[in-house]
């Protein structure tokens, strides 16, 4: 039976026609190009994504092609996004399709996809395929909450349940590309966190947040617990023009970058001769504060380290794939 179109809907749909963002991977129907957008956009503003992914599309534009990139290469084309996961996500699922021979086409088979939740498997669901999937994020639960007047937290268990059936009562069965797609541009332009445009909003006569003066109380949001801060220092340590470095193992930030010696790989005698470089560099990853120390140690007999780490030309640091921290440091020297 077909949907009877709601208001809320209708309205939205029609602003999205007339203020849709003009965005390069809203040209194709490529199943890969979509994705590859969706991946970049879990936590990366459109501005700063559109750049990486048209360098990603340029260098591999196909499926085959980033399966066969390595994944130092896909790291360093990552490099500056944060949350490098992404990066090594993107590189297997890529491997996950070609051994597959198909994309999949299921909102199922798209989350087994690695890197792929119920978001992203509905956005792409939905935009490459038509799928009725509603993509439900934190412009989903502002735009609703503040629309029909919901104050349970978005982020309780209640709350995501909540706010996932009311998007998906009120999505188009015709149109859902075009109705996830004009939230995510509602949220980001019209009804956003702060300051939303109420007075130029096509919904604000229906809007219950515009009516009740409540745009600043919703969504409601329970508190969560503080972000953990980190205490490290590196060692620039440099011998004849090569300096050390190591690759990153699992079970900690950074899985697969390459960053300098720590205290602890270095012996007492060689730190003392360490000159500081930066003290107490504040550096926000999203999940931690890190507060580092940055030496330089100058040596002209290369001080004993770990059988993991290598040396390379100084000039040639690029050439790995490093947090940007450490390239903030580096251009502290
Ligand atoms: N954020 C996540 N996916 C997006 C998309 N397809 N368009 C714009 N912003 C997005
Ligand atoms: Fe959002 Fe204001 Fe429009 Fe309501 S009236 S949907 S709060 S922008």
């Amino acid at each position: 039976m077909k949907k009877i179109q709601s208001h809320f809907t209708e309205i939205l749909l029609r602003w999205f026609e007339e203020n849709g963002r003009d965005l390069p991977w809203r040209n194709t129907r490529d199943p890969y190009a979509i994705w590859l957008s969706e991946i970049i956009l879990q936590q990366t503003r459109v501005v700063q994504g559109t750049d990486y992914w048209l360098r990603f599309m340029a260098k591999w534009p196909t499926v085959d092609d980033l399966a066969q990139a390595s994944e130092d290469e896909v790291l360093r084309m990552w490099q500056g996004l944060g949350y490098y996961s992404r990066a090594r996500n993107l590189h297997t699922a890529a491997r996950q399709m070609v051994a597959l021979g198909r994309f999949p086409d299921t909102i199922d088979d798209i989350k087994k996809l690695k890197g792929v939740g119920d978001y992203t498997a509905a956005a792409i669901g939905s935009i490459a395929f038509g799928l009725p999937a509603a993509s439900v994020d934190g412009n989903f639960h502002r735009v609703l909450a503040r629309y029909f007047g919901i104050d349970t937290p978005v982020n309780s268990t209640e709350g995501k349940k909540l706010f996932a059936a009311l998007a998906q009562e009120h999505l188009p069965d015709e149109a859902p590309a075009a109705y996830n797609q004009a939230v995510m541009d509602f949220g980001a332009t019209q009804c956003t966190p702060v300051s939303p445009k109420c007075v130029i909003c096509p919904l604000a006569e229906t809007c219950t947040a515009r009516r009740m003066g409540k745009t600043t109380e919703w969504p409601v949001k329970l508190k969560t617990i503080k972000v953990q801060e980190r205490r490290l220092t590196f060692y620039y340590v440099r011998s004849k023009g090569r300096i050390a470095i190591h690759k990153r193992g699992s079970g900690d930030i950074w899985q697969g970058l390459w960053t300098f010696p720590e205290g602890e790989h270095l012996q007492k005698s060689d730190k003392a001769k360490a000159k500081l470089i930066v003290k107490n560099f504040k550096h926000i990853l999203t999940h931690r504060v890190l507060f580092t120390d940055f030496y330089t140690l100058d040596a002209s007999k290369k001080p004993c380290l770990p059988s993991d780490f290598i040396w390379i030309d100084e000039k040639d640091i690029n050439d790995y794939g490093i947090p940007r921290l450490i390239d903030l440091l580096i251009a502290e020297i």
